[in-house]
């Protein structure tokens, strides 16, 4: 199985830089982060930046939908000033643009296929090429993760080399039959609901599990204990620091 780090940058350091920015990447890794997360989505006329949100309202000062706005729209928006004045200028970054930082600084990286609907095969479409164009191979090989079987059953067609993960809220009745038809490696869970049982069956039928997101020393040693593999964290500088004792 591809290894991966115990302890993943979510949106890079977004407590110390707005969250999925360059900054935040740099942040992450001068914070000892070796991996991030980021999620992808694609602009109406389909070129994929790196954006969390439906909407554009909260972390930057654009408003409406994404997948409404063109890239030249969402390009020129300011990523930065809903965060801190000093941050005024930062941009939201192109797929391209975060890949060529993460392959400088040798950063490992999750993409998250952030989907809306009926665009879920389409993100995988545009997103994978670009990503296995760029790709360094002398970095870790990237995990590919989404809420969306579309996403990742296109994720599988295109780059079935590359390990992929499916993400839940609660876990799904029929995991075990969509892992296996996803051909995934981890299943990635929100800590909030994930319990020592279902960690347990996961990781007993081969499968690693991942946890997000996870922002309390306390409750990281808990998951870890229960064998949770690695954990999506917006304190990566922290954890990492305790991390002789989890
Ligand atoms: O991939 C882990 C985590 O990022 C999934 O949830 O909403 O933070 O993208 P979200
Ligand atoms: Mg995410």
């Amino acid at each position: 199985m591809a290894k991966f780090p115990r302890i993943i940058a979510h949106r890079g350091s977004p407590r110390a830089a707005p969250e999925n920015t360059l900054a935040s990447f740099r942040q992450a890794a001068g914070d000892g982060a070796t991996w991030v997360e980021f999620d992808a989505a694609l602009t109406a006329d389909s070129r994929v930046v790196i954006f969390h949100d439906d909407e554009l309202d909260r972390t930057s000062d654009g408003a409406g939908l994404m997948a409404d706005a063109t890239f030249e729209q969402v390009t020129a928006l300011d990523a930065g000033s809903w965060f801190s004045p000093a941050f005024k200028g930062e941009m939201i970054p192109t797929l391209e643009e975060a890949l060529e930082l993460f392959a400088s600084l040798g950063l490992g990286f999750n993409m998250e296929l952030k989907t809306d609907r009926g665009r879920e095969v389409e993100l995988a479409q545009v997103a994978l090429p670009i990503a296995l164009d760029m790709w360094p191979g002398t970095n870790p090989t990237p995990l590919i993760s989404s809420f969306s079987r579309e996403a990742l059953a296109a994720a599988k067609d295109i780059a079935p080399q590359w390990p992929r993960a499916h993400l839940f809220d609660r876990l799904p009745e029929d995991w075990r039959q969509a892992a296996a038809a996803l051909d995934v490696v981890s299943l990635n869970a929100n800590q909030k609901h994930l319990t020592r049982e279902q960690v347990m069956e996961l990781r007993g039928a081969g499968y690693a599990v991942m946890a997000y997101t996870v922002n309390d020393l306390a409750r990281a040693e808990i998951l870890f204990g229960w064998g949770v593999d690695a954990i999506f964290t917006d304190i990566a500088g922290e954890m990492l620091a305790a991390s002789a004792k989890l």
